[in-house]
């Protein structure tokens, strides 16, 4: 019990060394917003391309990005619950099964445009359960 108790005195003794930077997780989240602003981006000058008739390599070089950035995104457990970074993993790997799945259509025109929504569809699926803004 007395080595115990000065066992317990001797790790009070020593403060916990002050963080050094931002809390991991704090730095996680913005990075995960940094992330979703690039896939925004992404996304919204995919839609620009196909309006503008740009050849279809131009938007599957998106999509890369897109898969590329919300990969990314996927490995940032940046939540306080850990349920929720695991739904979150969960939600992610649904996003990207659809991408895989409209990447096999076609990227020109009006089919390119439908495409894009089938897109902005499988985003919103993740957004209405965990974006608050
Ligand atoms: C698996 C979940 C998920 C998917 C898929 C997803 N997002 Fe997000 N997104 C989020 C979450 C969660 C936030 C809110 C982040 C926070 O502030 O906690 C967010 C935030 C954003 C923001 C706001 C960033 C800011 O400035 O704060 C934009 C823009 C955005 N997402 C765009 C997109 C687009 C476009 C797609 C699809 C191409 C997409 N997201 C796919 C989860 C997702």
């Amino acid at each position: 019990m007395a080595v115990l108790v000065s066992l317990l005195a001797a790790c009070g003794d020593r403060a916990p060394a002050p963080p050094a930077g931002p809390a991991p997780r704090e730095e996680m989240a913005r990075q995960y917003t940094r992330l979703m602003k690039s896939i925004d981006l992404q996304f919204e000058n995919l839609q620009a391309d196909l309006a503008d008739g740009k050849p279809e390599a131009e938007a599957r070089a998106r999509l890369g990005s897109i898969r590329s950035l919300a990969e990314q995104a996927s490995r940032l457990p940046y939540r306080a619950d850990e349920a929720e970074n695991r739904d979150l993993a969960f939600q992610f790997a649904a996003f990207l099964d659809a991408l895989k799945k409209v990447e096999q259509s076609p990227w020109t025109g009006a089919e390119g445009l439908r495409s894009w929504r089938t897109v902005g569809t499988a985003c919103a699926a993740c957004h209405n359960l965990y974006r608050k803004d």
